[in-house]
């Protein structure tokens, strides 16, 4: 090994680059298809509210100036919004830097941590660089999640739960009576991270947010959530954290750096917070194709999750790798799943109609 790679710690070794797909420019020099549909990053088709169209006027001195360090504005819009307060908040560069941050904080090397399989790589990975062990926990035959399983994993007392609810990338979703029966397993010397990125999509029906379940319990805890997926915001990365326990959320903020949320982001997310109209439309184009989508790949025989996240996750029956290649000649971008026993699973992000009729004309094709 080189003297430059001796610097650096096992943990890092074993970490897999992150799957991050391929951006539409790659795509184009690969195969110039005559249109691109991107359903591999779970973005949404509507994008933002088009309350933030009169943002770029006047932004220049946005560009020329820090950031509010503390996102006050934001955190109170969001304290207001979720029924907090603003000491419980936390903004993040993205949900992903908050994983990060919490994962510095909290873990040390031989804790363990829990989370759900397939997974958010993000979920392990962090984890894995800080000495931590993960514990997965997959999901049932029918790729529900396997709730018994996790609450005696829980039972366990890891250092940390964490796990998204719906969960990337399978969709499937803890009812709000699971929910209780995994967060009532967990004690004290568990904090509990309920990672809800795609929330938005699932509210209502049987699904709860963790948020007012926790709120009423002393033990540690902290939900994410993001502007990247139903707020359309995915470009200027921008999520937040809800803990319960406001000194907790002091600390995590001393880890993080200090102008991680730029002034745009910040601006932005406060607008789209404000339009519910956009967002109930957002999500209901979303459910609407979601169904769509499904009943198609379930009518080519494909065996599907059950989603409540603005994407599907599918067994293409051959290595998914070489599948979504022909997709990508098509010009559809989807993700191929490379977690062991799920190398066979793709995950489709649910787009604008016309793009999720293009998917289904490759997939057809391909078929
Ligand atoms: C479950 C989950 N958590 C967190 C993230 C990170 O989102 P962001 O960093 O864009 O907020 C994603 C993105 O795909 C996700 O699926």
């Amino acid at each position: 090994m080189s003297k430059a790679l001796d610097m650096v710690r096992a943990e890092v070794t074993r970490l897999s680059p992150y799957n991050s797909g391929l951006t539409i420019a790659e795509v184009m020099q690969r195969y110039a298809p005559a249109r691109i549909a991107k359903l591999g990053s779970n973005e949404n088709p509507l994008g933002p509210s088009p309350m933030l169209a009169g943002m770029m006027q006047g932004s220049a001195e946005m560009f020329r100036l820090y950031p509010d360090p503390a996102g006050r504005e934001l955190r109170q819009a969001i304290a207001a919004k979720y029924a907090v307060t603003e000491d419980q908040v936390i903004l993040g560069n993205g949900s992903e830097d908050l994983l990060s941050v919490i994962s510095r904080a909290v873990l040390r090397p031989g804790d363990s941590v829990v989370t759900l399989y397939p997974s958010f790589p993000l979920h392990e990975d962090y984890a894995t660089l800080m000495g931590a062990s993960v514990k997965r926990v997959g999901p049932k035959s029918d790729l529900t999640i396997d709730v018994d399983a996790l609450t005696e994993a829980v039972r366990g007392s890891p250092r940390m739960l964490l796990f998204s609810n719906p969960m990337n990338p399978v969709g499937s979703w803890l009812s709000r009576d699971d929910l209780s029966k995994v967060l009532g397993a967990a004690g004290d010397e568990t904090l509990v991270v309920v990672d809800e990125a795609y929330a938005e999509y699932a509210e209502g029906e049987d699904y709860a947010s963790a948020l007012p379940l926790l709120a009423k319990s002393d033990r540690p805890w902290i939900v994410l959530r993001t502007f990247s997926k139903a707020f359309g915001l995915a470009g200027l990365r921008i999520g937040f954290g809800i803990a319960g326990d406001p000194q907790l959320r002091g600390l995590l903020d001393r880890v993080r750096t200090p102008f991680n949320v730029n002034g745009m982001a910040q601006a932005a997310a406060l607008t789209a917070l404000a339009d519910d109209e956009h967002l109930a439309h957002v999500v209901a184009l979303a459910r609407a194709e979601r169904a769509r989508v499904e009943s198609f790949l379930r009518n080519k025989g494909l065996k599907v999750a059950p989603s409540r996240g603005n994407f599907l996750f599918f067994d293409c029956r051959q290595n998914a790798s070489a599948f979504v290649e022909g997709l990508l000649r098509d010009g559809v971008i989807v993700k191929p799943w490379k977690q062991e026993g799920f190398d066979t699973y793709v995950r489709v992000s649910i787009g604008s109609p016309s793009e999720n009729d293009h998917f289904m004309a490759a997939l057809s094709r391909l078929l």
